[in-house]
């Protein structure tokens, strides 16, 4: 477990040489990249809409879908959140993961102050909730306003049930050049088949070879400004 440059943690995986966030902002990158560039986006075509269903491949800290808890809870909407992970983490890793974050040190760059808004509405708790949820089924976790359920799907990226009317894709795997096959063509595909027209794939990747696969598939993709200290990102429409 390792501290990031706006106080938030993520976890480092010697094996890969590989952090499941980036270190200059674990909560600034997926605040910026999964909600923002992808939730905003998606309710900023369609406001008017309030039910909204959100692909992620790799649940690992929670962390995306923590953000989308406290996203859903402030637009009052029903968020269906299904997520696909391959080595689950433990419920007491992540009591320790997210009891030890210190919310208040969340604030060392301005970019920060979204990080800090969304980390003092309890997500310690939430996380609780979520990783102690049943695999395999629909579980609902009580909002003060709106509502989330989430289904956690414990399979390889390769062989994952893929549900239908996806409107957004979290699309948060390890880095193209650090592990095979969770990325390309082959995943792509049927996830475009299973979303919605108009629906949104965002992820922290901006590699040449994830956009000509997005690109293949049927995807319309755009290369956005990146979160601190990486350059571009990925989105991808289904139009
Ligand atoms: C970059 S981390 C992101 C995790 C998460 N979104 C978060 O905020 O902590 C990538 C995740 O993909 C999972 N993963 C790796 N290989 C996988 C595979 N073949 N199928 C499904 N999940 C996989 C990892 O265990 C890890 O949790």
């Amino acid at each position: 477990m390792i501290e990031t440059a706006d106080g938030s943690k993520t976890l480092y995986l010697p094996e890969l040489d590989e952090t499941y966030h980036s270190t200059h902002g674990a909560v600034t990158e997926s605040n910026y990249v999964y909600i923002e560039k992808g939730l905003d986006f998606w309710f900023s075509m369609y406001p008017n809409r309030k039910r909204v269903s959100v692909f992620e491949m790799g649940l690992g800290t929670g962390t995306n879908a923590l953000l989308a808890m406290n996203w859903c809870e402030s637009k009052g909407c029903d968020l269906k959140f299904y997520t696909v992970e391959k080595f689950p983490l433990s419920s007491a890793l992540m009591r320790e993961y997210w009891d030890s974050l210190p919310s208040q040190s969340i604030t060392k760059t301005p970019l920060d102050v979204v990080g800090s808004m969304t980390l003092s509405m309890g997500l310690a708790t939430k996380s609780d909730a979520l990783h102690s949820a049943p695999w395999e089924t629909w579980v609902d976790i009580g909002l003060k306003s709106g509502s989330f359920s989430v289904y956690k799907h414990e399979s390889d990226i390769q062989s994952a049930v893929i549900p239908q009317e996806i409107d957004v894709v979290f699309w948060d795997a390890f880095g193209p050049k650090k592990q095979d096959g969770v990325w390309g063509v082959s995943l792509f595909k049927p996830l475009f088949d299973s979303m919605r027209s108009g629906g949104v794939f965002v992820t922290y990747s901006a590699s040449g070879d994830v956009k000509r696969a997005l690109k293949e598939v049927g995807f319309k993709v755009e290369k956005l400004e990146g979160p601190p200290h990486k350059r571009h990102m990925l989105r991808a429409l289904k139009v």
